[in-house]
């Protein structure tokens, strides 16, 4: 498997994207703005994340995801660890991320991967998502931010 980061001829994984987010109109923002990285293996794209600068020094970990059938190989802590590190090549101070209160499994991998929760954006879901989204049997309404200084 490599990670690299997409070409600007080639097209988004979006079914993957959507993954992390429901929202296309967010994912498609997000890819607007920020940098996709995607892993392969093969011909096939098997992950992927976004960064995305939010404020000077700062960027943000955006839309990890691993394909449903790759889940669980440690995939998706390659990515984390390779977005660190990415971040910090590029000079950035801090790398923040935000998952949702249901997200049991992203928030033990992101912590992890070192991310320590800094805040919690209360009702984020249930203001900024038209459907009700229901993860591990919890309703996710809340966004947990974590972040960490490189
Ligand atoms: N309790 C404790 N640890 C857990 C856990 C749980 N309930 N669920 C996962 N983990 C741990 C794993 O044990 C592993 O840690 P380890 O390597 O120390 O054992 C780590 O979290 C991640 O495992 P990994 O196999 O690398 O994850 P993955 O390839 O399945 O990718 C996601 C993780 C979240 C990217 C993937 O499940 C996914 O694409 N989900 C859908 C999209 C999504 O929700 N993205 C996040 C948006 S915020």
């Amino acid at each position: 498997m490599e990670i690299r980061k997409l070409n600007t001829n080639e097209e988004a994984p979006l079914q993957l994207l959507l993954l992390a987010d429901p929202s296309e109109k967010i994912v498609r923002d997000y890819l607007k703005r920020g940098e996709c990285y995607i892993a392969e293996s093969g011909e096939q794209m098997i992950g992927v994340y976004v960064l995305l600068p939010t404020r000077p020094e700062t960027v943000e970990l955006a839309n990890v995801a691993v394909m449903e059938k790759q889940q669980g190989k440690g995939i998706g802590k390659k990515l984390v660890v390779h977005a660190v590190r990415n971040a910090k090549a590029k000079g950035y101070k801090t790398i923040e991320i935000g998952t949702g209160n249901s997200g049991i499994g992203q928030l033990a991998l992101y912590q992890k991967c070192g991310f320590r929760i800094n805040g919690v954006d209360r009702d984020f879901f249930v203001t900024h998502y038209a459907e009700e989204i229901f993860e591990n049997g919890i309703q996710c309404r809340d966004m947990i931010r974590l972040s960490q200084n490189l």
